[in-house]
């Protein structure tokens, strides 16, 4: 590549929610094959990486996150940005350094792969810093083996998600929806929330997942009561197995149709998800569930665009 060499880039990257979750048997490896929906909502976490020596990180929770929950983010090798940025020299065969900062909006450890979205803009931002040119196959590939969740943070919009979730095949629909997402003070670990699925999972035999047509058909109407019914998870049971008190908020969700078109656990949980139908009833649901004591809510849109560079006036 040619031009001047940057000394810091940043890029962004979305949360998302799985708008279908289905979990299929635990394959030999210990992932699970999965057939999902994901959509990129538009809660951003912001990483910034400067010319250094070595490769370094430091984690702040952005200016509407709940400061105590990036205290549990590492700091350290086990940091994916860090993987990242290691995994992405290592590629080129090079030795690079990057003083990575991460701004974290996304909840953590919340089942929106807020780690994911932090791991696709530090290839994104490293790669520009380092003047790489990664093709954009390459990135995927790296993306998959950082995490399940990682290339779908680069692609971002609405996709099927296959395999243990790497495999992305994005959905041209559109559409303009608003989630309400409910976080929670304390997190869930996700190879815990598959450990419950397995030991729930043993008393029935767990097929091939498949995505539900309806859901599909639901997505290319645009139609988004048709969306909240088709709204599903396998691995809620689980997560609520092990949080039952995420139940009530849920429960309140339910109850305030029409404006909720539906609700659903995020991911591996905790996070809860809202599905309504205009922004107003979005915010009004959320001041909702802050008054009944749950919280904090964000509000988002989606789908929202994967993992962008921020040209330097916007930084
Ligand atoms: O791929 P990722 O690092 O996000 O996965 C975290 C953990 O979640 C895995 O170690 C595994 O325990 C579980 N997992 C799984 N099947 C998947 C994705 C994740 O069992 N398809």
């Amino acid at each position: 590549m040619t031009g001047a060499r940057p000394s810091s880039v940043t890029a962004t990257a979305p949360a998302k929610v799985n708008l279908c979750l289905g979990v299929g048997p635990a394959r030999p490896d210990g992932f699970h094959a999965l057939a999902t929906v994901y959509q990129a909502v538009g809660l951003l976490d912001r990483v910034t990486v400067r010319d250094a020596d070595d490769v370094t990180v430091t984690v702040r929770a952005a200016r509407d996150a709940a400061p105590a929950t990036v205290a549990g983010v590492p700091t350290d090798e086990a940091n994916i940005a860090v993987r990242a940025a290691r995994l992405l020299a290592g590629h080129h065969g090079a030795s690079r350094g990057a003083a990575i900062h991460i701004d974290k909006a996304i909840p953590v450890a919340g089942g929106l792969a807020g780690g994911s979205a932090d791991a696709a803009a530090a290839l994104l931002a490293c790669d520009a810093l380092w003047q790489l040119g990664t093709p954009w196959d390459e990135l995927l590939s790296l993306a998959g083996q950082l995490g399940s969740d990682v290339p779908f943070a680069l692609v971002g919009g609405t996709a099927v998600g296959s395999g243990r979730g790497e495999v992305v095949t994005p959905l041209i629909c559109g559409g303009d929806y608003w989630w309400v997402v409910l976080e929670s003070s304390v997190g869930l670990a996700t190879p815990e929330v598959y450990r419950a699925f397995d030991v729930l999972a043993q008393s029935r035999s767990v097929p091939e997942p498949e995505v539900p047509a309806p859901l599909l058909e639901a997505l290319r109407a645009q139609d988004v009561e048709k969306l909240g019914a088709a709204l599903e998870n396998d691995l809620q049971p689980a997560a609520l197995h092990l949080r039952p008190e995420l139940r009530s908020a849920l429960e309140l969700g339910g109850s305030r149709a029409p404006q909720v078109h539906g609700v659903l656990l995020s991911g591996s949980g905790p996070s809860c998800l809202f599905l309504c139908g205009s922004h107003a009833d979005a915010v009004q649901l959320a001041a909702e569930l802050d008054d009944a004591g749950h919280g904090p809510v964000a509000v988002a849109p989606g789908p929202v665009p994967g993992a962008r560079l921020l040209p330097p006036e916007d930084v």
